[in-house]
C-alpha cells in the first residue's frame, strides 16, 4: 500500500509537470481529485491493511493529496499568470462592461426641486394616505355630500366613504387636526382623478403648501408664489392670480404663468390665450378652520396646490401629459 501510494505521487508529479497550457488542467484534477481518483480507491483499500498500519498509512495519503493539491493551484496560478502576460485569455478590442445608471423620473426631480424651493422658505415636509376618506377629502374642506363643487373633481370611490384622494388638499386637515399654528406645511404626493388628454392623467402629483398664523394676508401668498415661480422658472416669467372658486379658500384665485411653448403668443398648448394655469390656491376659509378647532377670528392662513406635471411640463417644453407615463426610455433618457 505504501509503495502504491508513492509510485501514485511520482506518476501525478510526472502529469502535474507535462501539463503545458489552462486547458491541460480539467482533466488533471478530474484524474487525480475526482471521485474516481486513484487516491479515493486507495482510501477504500485501506480497509484490508494490517489494523496496527491503517492510522499511519491513512494519514500518508491524506498528505499526499495535500501536498497534490497545493502543487495543482500553484500550476493553475502560475499558468494564468503567464496567459494574462501573453494576453492569450484576453481579447483588449472587446468592449468593456458598463453598469447602467439609473436616474429619477422627471417628475420626481421636479417634485424634489419644488419642495426644496419651498424648503428654503421656511416649510416643513408632511406626507398623508393617497386612500383617503370622504371626511378629508371632501367634509373637512367645506364639501358636503351633494355639494355641486363635488364635481369639479372627477372622483375614483373604492366605497361610499373612502375613495382615492382627488388631491392633496386633505393634508390641511389632517395637520391642523394634530399640530397648533403658526404652521408653514408643504404636502406633496400622489392624486387621482378619472381624467385623460393632453395636459390631464388619471394619476398625478401635486404639492399643497398652506401657512396658517395670525394676521396672514393675501399679499403673503402672493409674495410666497411669486417668489416660487421666479426660482422655479425665471425672473421674467409673466403670472397672472385670476379669481376662482374652491370652497375650501375664500377669496380663491388661480395662477398662471404666461405660456414658455409659444412665449406667451398663443398655441395649442395654452390654448390660444398665452397664458398657463399650474395651480389652485386661496385663503383657508374660516369653515375649514372651524372643522379643526381653530378659532378664526385668532387664525388666517393661505393654501395652494400646485400640478407637478404641469410644471415639469412648462419647464421642459413637453406638449403632451402622457409621454410622463408612457415609460419609453428614449424619453426618460433625455432627462
Ligand atoms: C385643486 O386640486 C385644489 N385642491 C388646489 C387648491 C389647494 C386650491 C389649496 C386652493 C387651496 P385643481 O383641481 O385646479 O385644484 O388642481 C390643481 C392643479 O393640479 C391644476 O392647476 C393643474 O395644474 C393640476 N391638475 C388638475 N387636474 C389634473 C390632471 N388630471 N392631470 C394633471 N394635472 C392636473
Amino acid at each position: 500500500m505504501e509503495d502504491a501510494l508513492l509510485k501514485l505521487k511520482n506518476e501525478a508529479a510526472g502529469d502535474l509537470a507535462a501539463i503545458a497550457s489552462a486547458g491541460d488542467l480539467e482533466p488533471f484534477r478530474i484524474k487525480y481529485f475526482g471521485r474516481k481518483s486513484p487516491f479515493t480507491r486507495l482510501m477504500r483499500q485501506l480497509g484490508d491493511a494490517p489494523a496496527a498500519d491503517r492510522p499511519r498509512l491513512g494519514k500518508l495519503a491524506n498528505e499526499l493529496k495535500k501536498e497534490l493539491q497545493r502543487q495543482f493551484e500553484e500550476k493553475k496560478a502560475s499558468l494564468s499568470r503567464q496567459g494574462m502576460a501573453e494576453g492569450a485569455d484576453i481579447d483588449l478590442t472587446l468592449p468593456g462592461r458598463t453598469t447602467p445608471q439609473g436616474k429619477l423620473h422627471p417628475v420626481t426631480q421636479i417634485m424634489e426641486e419644488i419642495c426644496g424651493i419651498f424648503e428654503g422658505l421656511g416649510f416643513t415636509v408632511a406626507e398623508g394616505p393617497d386612500i383617503e376618506t370622504d371626511f378629508y377629502n371632501f367634509e373637512a374642506l367645506n364639501i358636503p355630500a351633494h355639494h355641486p363643487a363635488r364635481d369639479m373633481h372627477d372622483t375614483f370611490y373604492v366605497d361610499d366613504s373612502i375613495l382615492l384622494r382627488t388631491h392633496t388638499s386633505p393634508m390641511q386637515a389632517r395637520v391642523m387636526e394634530t399640530k397648533e399654528p403658526p404652521l408653514r406645511v408643504i404636502a406633496p404626493g400622489k392624486v387621482y382623478r378619472c381624467d385623460s388628454d393632453i395636459t390631464h392623467t388619471p394619476m398625478f402629483h401635486q404639492v399643497e403648501g398652506f401657512l396658517v398664523d395670525s394676521d396672514v394676508s393675501f399679499a403673503d401668498l402672493k409674495g410666497v408664489l411669486s417668489v416660487f415661480i421666479a426660482k422655479m422658472f425665471d425672473e421674467s416669467t409673466p403670472i397672472r392670480f385670476r379669481p376662482s372658486f374652491f370652497p375650501f379658500t375664500e377669496p380663491s384665485a388661480e395662477v398662471d404663468i404666461g405660456c414658455v411653448m409659444c412665449n406667451s403668443k398663443g398655441c395649442r398648448v395654452c390654448k390660444q390665450t398665452g397664458w398657463l394655469e399650474i395651480l389652485g390656491a386661496g385663503m383657508i376659509d374660516p369653515e375649514v378652520f372651524k372643522k379643526v378647532d381653530y378659532d378664526p377670528e385668532v387664525y388666517s392662513g393661505f393654501a395652494f396646490g400646485l400640478g407637478v406635471e404641469r410644471i415639469a411640463m412648462l419647464k421642459y417644453g413637453i406638449n403632451d401629459i402622457r409621454l410622463y407615463y408612457e415609460n419609453d426610455l428614449r424619453f426618460l433618457r433625455q432627462f
